[in-house]
């Protein structure tokens, strides 16, 4: 049996799903229920919060899970990746209020960006030789300019309309991510067979869609 940690809720929680039911994996899915068991394959599902999954599969609680790039790469864990997924693709872009003047990323010196991406971000502003302060919080980042917490935000744009819905405009990429199937580094041997079988039908399903 293999552990798999995927979304509960979010972008990504569909898309998860979606892919395991087109491997041929059946299982019950009742959105109150944090744990299943598949039906037909060696497979336990975890539904946890993504930023939560590259630690649990890093420790080992999770044997695999399913994650944004983004959360990977933002918690330093990117040694676990197995394979990019090709779906989910979005993008972290700082944005600024909409009437707001912005010329340059060099603009953004000594100003406060909010962001739930402290370490992506500052390694973008340090590649570019810009100083900012960094305000850390952990969700409903694009409400930051509109109170008065922040000059300018960092955040996960996918189709722009958070963005637009909250009066903001997206001024400069700096990181872009899709989903990446993620693995603990030493699976038993047991584990590492069910994990080659199901990146076999990834594979096979990947292949059907191009
Ligand atoms: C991101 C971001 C916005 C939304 C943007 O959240 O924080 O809420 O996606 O998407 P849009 O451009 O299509 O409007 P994410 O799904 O990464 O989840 P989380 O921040 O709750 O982890
Ligand atoms: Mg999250
Ligand atoms: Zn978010």
């Amino acid at each position: 049996m293999i552990r798999l940690a995927i979304q509960k809720s979010g972008r990504l929680s569909e898309d998860s799903l979606n892919l395991i039911r087109e491997c041929g994996i059946s299982f019950v899915n009742s959105s109150l229920k944090l744990k299943t068991e598949a039906t037909n394959f060696p497979l336990e599902i975890l539904f946890l919060r993504d930023d939560d999954i590259p630690g649990y599969v890093a420790d080992g609680v999770a044997d695999i899970g399913i994650v944004g790039e983004n959360v990977l790469v933002e918690e330093g864990k990117q040694a676990l990746q197995v394979k990019k997924l090709g779906f989910s693709q979005c993008r972290l872009s700082i944005a600024v209020p909409k009437n707001a003047e912005f010329d340059h990323i060099s603009g953004l010196e000594g100003k406060n960006i909010a962001t739930s991406y402290p370490n992506l971000l500052q390694s973008y502003l340090s590649g570019e030789g810009v100083k900012a302060h960094i305000h850390t919080i952990s969700g409903s980042v694009e409400i930051a300019p509109s109170i008065g917490l922040a000059d300018a935000i960092c955040d996960i744009v996918s189709s722009g309309s958070t963005l637009i819905s909250n009066g903001l405009r997206e001024v400069q990429t700096v990181f872009h991510s899709e989903a990446v199937l993620i693995a603990h580094q030493d699976l038993t041997n047991e584990k590492r067979a069910i994990l080659n079988q199901l990146l076999f039908r990834i594979d096979a399903v990947r292949k059907a869609q191009k």
